[in-house]
């Protein structure tokens, strides 16, 4: 089936695998970014998200390999990079490489029992790259659907996202939750999804009308690995400290904001200034959803940026070009609320706006940032989309 809104991206990619490999693709998949629109880093503390799935996606075209081949072939046809790699040696990441994302989930693959053949792929990509809205997570899920559909394997849609996050956790050396996946398989237009990381529900938070995402990437780019594992490893302390004085505690999710506050002398001060957030974030994911729901759009704008506050303050995650960024867009007609979105050190920020105002806030924004300075950024207007889907 196709499409009609992807119709242009579908011809190129079609068009691209057909010159690269002579031949028609058998499969073609679609899997976008996602922005993160509230909770921040309460997906491994077993807490609850909103965020969206975007218009912007990443489409993968696939067919088995020629028959005479037996090595694995993909190009990105964005900048006609090409790898070439065997199925039977997956084992060494190369650093930086975008292989690994495919590398290691054929490697997932291959420890799950399902015998992946030799193919041949073409990537065509629309998320920006490091810039926190998940092109990687985008990149595992379409790729995954792809190699699934070669092999005639349907799974479940919690096992592709946990075989994603295995593939950044085991292979990228990443240690992330599987907020990116949910996501990118769940989106629904026009819609938050509210993911539960502890039961792994996930349900649909109408976004109100008459109010748009504003995406500003700083064009700081992040490196998740070292930074986010570290905060990880803060929260595991806070959660084993937290546990010998609260029975039964499990997870940051399992504590309430005055049993933290309660048990501050007991744990070191940078593990409960963590915590603070992470428990800040699950507290203000919950009212945010409420606020939602009851159409309350500048008390969920004032928790995004409560949540900023928090990630400058307590997690440390954001970036002086993001503070400025929020702090401008502060200062906007038709600002509802903006904070830093996702891993953090870098990337974007999302700003919620009012929707007639804003095409000017976002040129306001680039105009002001330029100004002050004298560095450029690249900015967007986002739609929540409909998540991950083979189309061919
Ligand atoms: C990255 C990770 C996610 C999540 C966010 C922060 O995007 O991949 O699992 O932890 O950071 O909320």
């Amino acid at each position: 089936m196709q499409h009609p809104t992807y119709h242009s991206q579908l011809t190129q990619l079609r068009d691209g695998f057909t010159a690269c490999f002579g031949t028609a693709p058998a499969h073609v998949t679609r899997a976008p970014g996602r922005l993160e629109i509230l909770g921040n880093h309460t997906d491994y503390n077993a807490g609850t998200v909103l965020s969206v799935a975007v218009d912007r996606a990443m489409f993968v075209a696939i067919a088995p390999a020629d028959p005479a081949k037996r090595n694995c072939q993909v190009v990105d046809l964005h900048d006609h990079s090409r790898r070439e790699f065997s199925l039977a040696d997956l084992a060494h990441p190369r650093k930086g490489d975008w292989a690994n994302y495919i590398k290691g989930l054929l490697v997932e693959l291959q420890q799950r029992g399902i015998a992946v053949p030799p193919f041949s792929a073409a990537l065509l990509g629309e998320v920006p790259l490091s810039a926190g809205m998940s092109s990687s997570a985008a990149l595992e899920m379409a790729m995954l659907l792809a190699l699934t559909q070669l092999c005639g394997v349907e799974l479940p849609w919690l096992d592709c996202a946990k075989i994603g996050q295995a593939c950044e956790n085991n292979y990228i050396g990443a240690r992330t939750g599987l907020l990116d996946q949910f996501s990118s398989l769940r989106g629904k237009q026009g819609c938050l999804i509210y993911s539960d990381f502890r039961s792994y529900e996930v349900s649909t938070v109408p976004i109100p009308a008459g109010t748009a995402f504003v995406v500003a990437n700083s064009m700081v780019k992040h490196n998740l690995s070292q930074e986010y594992n570290e905060r990880r490893q803060s929260c595991e302390e806070a959660v084993a400290a937290l546990a010998k004085i609260y029975p039964g505690v499990s997870a940051l999710r399992d504590v309430s904001w005055g049993q933290l506050l309660a048990a501050r002398q007991q744990l070191a001060p940078l593990p409960f200034r963590r915590a603070l957030h992470v428990v800040g974030e699950i507290t203000r994911v919950e009212k945010g959803r409420l606020a939602l729901q009851q159409g309350d759009v500048e008390q969920f704008g004032q928790l995004l940026l409560e949540s900023q506050q928090s990630s400058e303050e307590n997690f440390e995650n954001s970036c002086p070009e993001i503070d400025a960024l929020v702090a401008i867009g502060r200062g906007l007609p038709g600002h509802l609320g903006a904070r830093i979105s996702g891993g953090g050190f870098g990337g974007i920020c999302v700003h919620l706006v009012r929707a007639e105002q804003a095409e000017e806030y976002l040129a306001a924004l680039q105009k002001i940032y330029h100004e002050r300075s004298g560095r450029k950024i690249s900015a967007m207007i986002c739609q929540a989309s409909a998540g991950a889907s083979c189309l061919d």
